[in-house]
């Protein structure tokens, strides 16, 4: 008995300690979002559960090494015991109880972030190879950026014309896989005002590692601001070529191509219309409107020499292409 009050005792003291340790030790960022509360809170549950499963294992382990080990000149057999049904029982029952409160906590948890806002903003965002693009059909603008008011619910509409995306903030906690053919559904609520960033966390490709953009959170007047702004930026795209460079600009084509002549993932646009390409089936060709149209929608029907065929084909309207080829002509 007065082991297992000794035991018992360092145990509580080993799971304070390891809590406070973990605690302390500054895991997680920021807590900027209402759904990082609910999440917050499950984490410290777990945190504490594992404090405790960890001290439970480590004390009566180095205390049964320390206290019962092997003294000199005892070569007497250990103990025998076979079975006992009181602690099978407890190892069945304690457990069990264990998993069921965690998975109603979980529930909850869950329960709390998908909560629904019938006023949430519609978002739309498109992850692509390799660069995360944001429209606001309400407001009628599309951005690099992600403005977010404070206090609001949003819902982002996401979908990706290429491959697996995965749409991370850490500061809100949540994450979201973006997916082709489907459109998947994020919705946040920050609480936070303040500069974040949004990560890709699906590996996707050669510029994965960089596929990353501004979360800007601000109060519903700079956010007011920032639309109007962005709308006036919008209404003077009065020409093909500022609307193909602003096409160029939303969907991260530099990303990939230069228009400073310097060598990238894809050829550098600086000079391309027009100009003598060399193919990877050994063929050149003239970089006319037909041949830069195909390029744009379907990247891997001609590959120019030295590149990989890496480019994902873009969803672009026939005017948008139009558009972003009458920007190209532009770089001369
Ligand atoms: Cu997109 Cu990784």
């Amino acid at each position: 008995m007065r082991h297992f009050v000794t035991v018992g005792i360092f145990v509580i003291l080993m799971t304070i300690l390891t809590y406070v340790g973990l605690s302390a030790s500054g895991l997680m960022p920021v807590e900027a979002s209402e759904q990082a509360r609910s999440i917050d809170w499950l984490w410290d549950i777990q945190v504490k559960a594992i404090a405790f499963l960890f001290s439970l294992i480590v004390v009566p382990l180095i205390y049964s090494l320390v206290v019962f080990r092997r003294r000199r000149g005892d070569t007497t057999d250990a103990e025998h015991i076979e079975g006992n049904t009181r602690l099978e029982i407890a190892w069945t029952v304690l457990p069990l109880v264990a998993v069921l409160a965690l998975a109603y906590v979980g529930a909850y948890s869950l329960a709390e972030v998908r909560r629904v806002d019938a006023n949430a903003m519609v978002i739309k965002v498109t992850g692509i190879q390799w660069a995360w693009k944001f429209e606001y059909p309400e407001q009628g603008i599309t951005s690099t950026e992600l403005y977010l008011p404070v206090s609001r619910q949003v819902v982002l509409k996401m979908e990706s014309p290429d491959v697996i995306h995965s749409f991370w903030v850490p500061e809100f906690r949540i994450k979201q896989d973006v997916v082709p053919g489907r459109v998947t559904e994020y919705r946040v609520t920050p609480t936070l005002i303040g500069n974040y960033k949004v990560r890709c966390a699906e590996l996707c490709g050669t510029s994965h590692a960089y596929m990353e953009s501004p979360v800007i959170v601000v109060d519903q007047a700079a956010f007011d601001a920032w639309i109007s702004e962005q709308q006036r930026l919008a209404a003077a795209l009065d020409t093909p070529e500022k609307r193909g460079e602003a096409l160029a600009a939303n969907n991260a084509c530099a990303a990939c191509h230069t228009v400073t002549g310097a060598e990238s993932i894809g050829p550098t646009w600086l000079g391309l219309f027009g100009s003598e390409v060399s193919l990877a089936d050994g063929t050149t060709i003239t970089a006319d409107d037909a041949y830069l149209e195909e390029s744009i929608l379907n990247p891997t029907a001609k590959v120019v020499e030295g590149f990989a065929p890496s480019m994902p084909p873009f969803p672009f309207t026939t005017e948008e292409v139009a558009d972003i080829i009458a920007y190209i002509k532009t770089l001369q």
